[in-house]
This record gives C-alpha cells, sequence and structure tokens, in this order.
C-alpha cells in the first residue's frame, strides 16, 4: 500500500453536481490493489480520522499541495497538436486548410508514433488521465496511439477515423488490397483494431464516423451496425457546431429531421455515444440525447476559438442529458483543463437571449473529472471501472496541485477564504505551472509521470 497526506479534493456521487465537492485541507489518500491487481483508492478521508487506522503505513507527506483528481478530456484530436492556434473563417476552412493537410502526414506510422509520444505525455503534463481522442483514417495513427497508451497504463479511448468522402483523397479510407471499397474496408479495420484494443489493460475502442459530412451512408449505416454488435465501445463525432456544417449535414441527409438524429436513424446514438460540441440543437434534440442515453462533450475554447457558438447550459439541464467538458485541440486552444474550465465558465455568462448563469466552480471542476466519467460511463456503476474521482475503489489516477504556482496565484489563494474561492482562483489563473504531478493507476505500484 502507498498513502499521501496533503488536502485532497472528491466529489460525493448523490450531492447536485453543483456543490458536491468534498475537501479535506489535511486528508490522508490511501492507495491499494484491487482483486485483480489493478491500483485503486483503499481510503481516503481527514488524516486526523484515518491515520490511527494505518500504524506503519510509510506515508508522503506534501505540506501546501492539493491532490484531486486526474481530469477528464472527453473529446482531443491526437493529429492536431502540431495545427493549434491556427486562426480561419470557421470550422469549414480551419479543416480544409490547417487540419487536413496536417493530418495526412500520419498515413506514416514513424510519424504517427513520435507525436503519440509527445501528444500522451502532454496530457499527462497538464494532469489529463483519461482522454476519449481522434486519431486520422489511417490505421497507423491508432495503432500508435494506441501503444503508446499501453506503455503509459493510461486509460484512452479512439479509434479509426471513418471519412469516406467530401475530404483530400489522401485523408480518406482507402480501398482494401482483396478489391473491398473504401467504405468496406474502413468497417473491416475498425472492427480488426476494435476487436485487437478494445478492454486491453485500459484502453477502449471508439467507432468514429468523423462527422455526417465526411460519411457516406453506406459508411454510417455500417458504424450503426457496429455499435450494435459492440454495445461495450464508444461512439464518438461530431454535431451541431457550426452553421455551415449544419446546412452541408442538412443538405446530404434531409430525410432526417436534424443533424443530430441523422446519427440517430443509422443506430450511432447510445450510451457511451459522445457528440462533441451539440451547440445548435432544438428541444426535440435534447430530447433524443436524453433519450438515448448519448452524452455531450463540450468545447467551450474551440467554440470561442472558431466562433462556432455557445452550448445552451440551461437548456442542456432542463432535458436531462449527460455532458462533460473537452480541449478539442486543436480547435481548442490548450490542453489545460483550467483553461477548459474557464472557457466553460465564460459560455456560461453568455446571455445573449437567455439569461446568463454563473456556473460554480465545483460544477466546472465535476465537469471535467466525475461528471465526464459518468457522460463516458466511467463511473463504476454495475462493475465498469471508475476514474473522475478519489473514492474507495476509484483507479488511482490523481493530479498533485501547487496552489502558489505563481506570485499571483498564491496570494490569490492564501485570501481563499472557502472552498469555491480556492477552486475558483486555480480555474482563473491555473495551467500546466499548477500541475506538480500526475499519477496514473499502476498495476504494480503508483510511479510519477512527465517531466517533473
Ligand atoms: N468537425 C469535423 N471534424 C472536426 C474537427 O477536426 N474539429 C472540429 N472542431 N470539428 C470537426
Ligand atoms: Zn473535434
Amino acid at each position: 500500500m502507498k498513502a499521501y497526506r496533503a488536502a485532497l479534493l472528491r466529489f460525493d456521487p448523490a450531492a447536485d453536481p453543483r456543490q458536491a465537492a468534498v475537501y479535506e485541507a489535511d486528508g490522508l489518500l490511501v492507495l491499494g490493489p484491487d482483486a485483480s491487481g489493478a491500483e485503486v483508492v483503499h481510503d481516503v478521508g481527514a488524516w486526523a480520522a484515518l491515520a490511527p487506522r494505518y500504524p506503519g503505513l510509510a506515508v508522503e507527506h506534501l505540506p501546501g499541495r492539493l491532490i484531486a483528481p486526474g481530469f477528464i478530456d472527453m473529446h482531443v484530436h491526437f493529429p492536431q497538436l502540431n495545427v493549434i492556434g491556427s486562426p480561419a473563417d470557421g470550422l469549414l476552412p480551419w479543416l480544409e486548410n490547417h487540419t487536413f493537410p496536417e493530418e495526412q502526414r500520419f498515413e506514416s506510422p514513424a510519424y504517427s508514433a513520435a507525436e503519440a509520444e509527445f501528444f500522451l505525455d502532454e496530457l499527462l503534463r497538464h494532469g489529463v488521465t483519461t482522454a476519449l481522442a481522434f486519431a486520422t483514417s489511417h490505421p497507423a495513427s491508432v495503432q500508435a496511439l494506441f501503444a503508446a497508451a499501453q506503455q503509459r497504463e493510461m486509460r484512452l479511448i479512439t479509434g479509426l477515423c471513418l471519412m469516406d468522402r467530401h475530404a483530400p483523397a489522401a485523408l480518406l479510407n482507402r480501398a482494401g488490397p482483396a478489391g473491398t471499397d473504401a467504405t468496406e474496408q474502413s468497417l473491416i479495420d475498425s472492427e480488426n483494431l476494435l476487436q485487437q484494443w478494445q478492454g486491453v489493460g485500459r484502453l477502449g475502442y471508439a467507432i468514429t464516423p468523423r462527422f455526417a459530412p465526411t460519411c457516406s451512408a453506406a459508411q454510417l449505416r455500417g458504424a450503426g451496425e457496429l455499435a450494435a454488435r459492440y454495445p461495450q465501445a464508444w461512439i464518438q463525432s461530431h454535431v451541431a457546431e457550426n452553421h455551415d456544417e449544419i446546412a452541408w449535414a442538412r443538405s446530404l441527409f434531409p430525410q432526417s429531421r436534424s443533424y443530430l438524429s441523422t446519427y440517430d436513424d443509422f443506430g450511432l446514438m447510445r450510451d457511451r455515444a459522445v457528440y462533441a460540441h451539440c451547440i445548435h440543437f432544438d428541444a426535440e434534440d435534447r430530447a433524443l440525447m436524453h433519450a438515448t442515453g448519448a452524452a455531450a462533450a463540450l468545447c467551450p475554447t474551440s467554440n470561442l476559438f472558431l466562433g462556432s457558438g455557445f452550448f445552451d447550459y440551461a437548456s442542456a439541464e432542463q432535458a436531462g442529458f449527460r455532458y462533460g467538458l473537452a480541449s478539442d485541440v486543436g480547435g481548442g486552444t490548450s490542453l489545460s483543463p483550467f483553461h477548459t474550465m474557464l472557457g466553460a465558465y465564460v459560455v456560461g455568462r453568455d446571455g445573449r437571449g437567455k439569461a446568463g448563469l454563473s456556473l460554480t466552480p465545483q460544477h466546472l471542476w465535476w465537469q471535467h473529472t466525475a461528471g465526464a466519467a459518468q457522460a463516458l460511463g466511467l463511473d463504476g456503476r454495475s462493475g465498469r471501472p471508475a476514474v473522475g474521482n478519489l473514492l474507495p475503489g476509484c483507479e488511482a489516477d490523481f493530479v498533485l496541485l501547487n496552489t502558489q504556482a505563481t506570485p499571483l496565484l498564491a496570494r490569490r489563494t492564501a485570501r481563499a477564504a472557502n472552498l469555491d474561492e480556492l477552486l475558483f482562483a486555480l480555474i482563473v489563473l491555473g495551467d500546466d505551472r499548477v500541475v506538480e504531478r500526475t499519477v496514473i493507476a499502476r498495476s504494480a505500484r503508483a510511479r510519477p509521470v512527465g517531466p517533473r
């Protein structure tokens, strides 16, 4: 067993997410193996109450530090790190001029492997321990990302990007050697990759139609059939991000009631289906999200950078569908969960055509940890793995935060009168400098990762 003494943050799963944080100013986190040998939280609580139960246990004492659940990025593009910060007149020109050219380079296994190492090290350095990530349409990019995540024992979900039309030829799925066309081959490749990686260690497979405009009806139908055959696998895509994108999707699938219902019509909405953006929805779309169990990945820095729009928190709450936060790098401007949480606060404040909301810092933090885990189906219900929290039984992925990482942050957190003020100071002033250590659950023992 291994133990840490520090301030501790976790979430009460039975509480209102707006006020669900449980904080110990002087806490003890005890880790140990579960029945399968995976490292999980064995015990957690106030130091004074717990310490007497563990006489002789070696404890790493970290005064002035805050231990919090590792962050979960619900939507990030591994092949877009190199185009972060590329300005464009909205989504479609951004894809065409910056993103599609860079993604073509991932045809090379060597390029993919080098980029996968850098991408995962950057996620960890920013405190992200679980990610649902896009790769490219090249199987080599998927293999590289899974292999690099397996080496780090990270909980990572990805899959082959399905796109058989409306993009440069070098980025479309390819025909197979035995005469199978590109569409058929992309589905064969997806199933092979799924069988190779789904459930291996902490890895998961996501069936990944990029978005309706780059997928033929046959490809969406095949993806839906795959999703029905493998209910434990995830589905990821994009929806209702940008007005031009929506008009394009509507013109290609006019028989569907809406852009979102196109995915439903092909069997692509269910538990473990995650749709990025979900901005320009109507009430029926929101009801469909709720009824099918699909979840939204909110990408505030991307939506602000590309001018896509503002997620409607109040309507989402009313409809009751699940959601969590995501960076959407390279459309997003940072891998830092602190930047994403601040972006979400700004998006919530949008008051044009509706009342602006002041999301609580606890709610923002929950959306990037316990709430995101719930949206991904990784919150431990019915024997599923649990991440995004530090309750007994949760996988031991956590961050060690320095609340005095910069002079202004030290000054501001010293003045924090309560937990909300402390969390808000970190959200507004924090970035990778705050993340002193990221710890990933190990089958044998916890080991710090990243450069520090
Ligand atoms: N829609 C389809 N592809 C993409 C992408 O790579 N990024 C974003 N933000 N939206 C998309
Ligand atoms: Zn995206």
